[in-house]
């Protein structure tokens, strides 16, 4: 399979003439949206609904071509994919931006930072999340938005609820430095792993654990590979919808207002779906009686927090203190 999308993506590339700047005209703008996840889940919803309003908005001038579940693009490809233009839109977790040069993104992979959605969305509208979208254009790249999924538990073949739990477990992670510090200060070796590859590495003994929200997790069927979820909700897993600038500018001024106003109310509509999607996967996960869940403790919750204080301070060395300084007075 990773042959066959790695030929397709040198395909795409071989042609990334920008085939949008070559539609006939009166044709309708296709814009070409590449994600990693199962349709079903909440990112998966959310950019279909944005396909639907898209289309909708502007009278099918515009149309939306989704590739899912990493059936063409893998974590590792889109991104450069993007800046080629071979795909338009993109919408990665926050934590793989750090690894592409933005690493005040990773702020939002602090574990234990926030303890609900609310906290996080007055960060993202407040002045950091707003910082973080204007320095996309560093790269050329135009951030559009953000949306959750929600909070990350942690699962293994043993319940993993108190730092000596972490000892020598092989936990697969995104590429943040910040989740890979976690991993670390709890005594557990972090591998970095595409999304698509995790299933299979769980299946395979290749790695022992990871961290999902639960709806990520069950649509990609992890819990037959692992015996034992910790419902932790030590982290956040949310994402950035990205463009690239020079398909930004090719857009007319009124095909942006279309999209901007498709994607508000995406995102908005997403928000409440990823609750729902959370939400209903555990019911189902619980029903399943695949795995063992595991309530976390406040004591318990108390140790682990205290042994990732090292992750915060090394974050800060990393960006500057400033961040969390601002991050705190807008989270609270
Ligand atoms: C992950 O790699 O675990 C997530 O970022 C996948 C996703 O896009 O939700």
């Amino acid at each position: 399979v990773n042959v066959l999308r790695r030929r397709c993506l040198q395909g795409l590339l071989g042609s990334a003439c920008l085939p949008w700047q070559a539609v006939r005209a009166g044709a309708p703008v296709v814009l070409r949206l590449s994600h990693v996840v199962a349709q079903h889940t909440p990112k998966g919803l959310a950019l279909q609904r944005f396909a639907q309003e898209l289309a909708a908005i502007s009278a099918g001038k515009m149309q939306v071509q989704i590739y899912a579940n990493s059936q063409l693009l893998s974590d590792d490809d889109e991104m450069q994919a993007l800046q080629l233009g071979a795909v338009d839109m993109l919408a990665p977790s926050l934590s793989k931006f750090g690894r592409l040069g933005f690493p005040e993104f990773e702020l939002f992979d602090l574990p234990f930072l926030f303890q609900d959605a609310a906290q996080v969305h007055r960060v993202m509208q407040g002045r950091v999340g707003q910082a973080l979208l204007a320095g996309l254009q560093r790269q050329r790249l135009v951030g559009l938005g953000y949306l959750d999924n929600g909070f990350k538990h942690m699962s293994a073949n043993r319940a993993l609820l108190e730092p000596q739990d972490f000892v020598g477990q092989r936990l697969r992670v995104q590429s943040s430095r910040v989740i890979a510090h976690q991993m670390r200060a709890l005594g557990a070796q972090p591998v970095v792993l595409d999304f698509g590859q995790t299933r299979r590495a769980l299946a395979m003994g290749v790695v022992d654990g990871t961290e999902n929200p639960i709806s990520n997790f069950w649509t990609q069927r992890m819990h037959e590979a692992q015996t034992d979820v910790s419902l932790t909700s030590h982290g956040y897993l949310g994402y950035c919808i990205v463009v690239h600038q020079r398909f930004w500018q090719y857009l007319s001024p009124l095909q942006r207002a279309w999209v901007e106003q498709a994607l508000q109310g995406a995102l908005a509509w997403g928000n409440v779906q990823a609750q729902q999607r959370n939400t209903e996967d555990l019911q189902a996960l619980r029903a399943s009686g695949h795995c063992r869940l595991h309530t976390i403790h406040a004591a318990q919750r108390q140790r682990l927090r205290q042994a990732l204080e090292p992750v915060y301070q090394g974050l800060a060395q990393r960006i500057g203190p400033q961040w969390l300084v601002q991050l705190e007075k807008e989270r609270a």
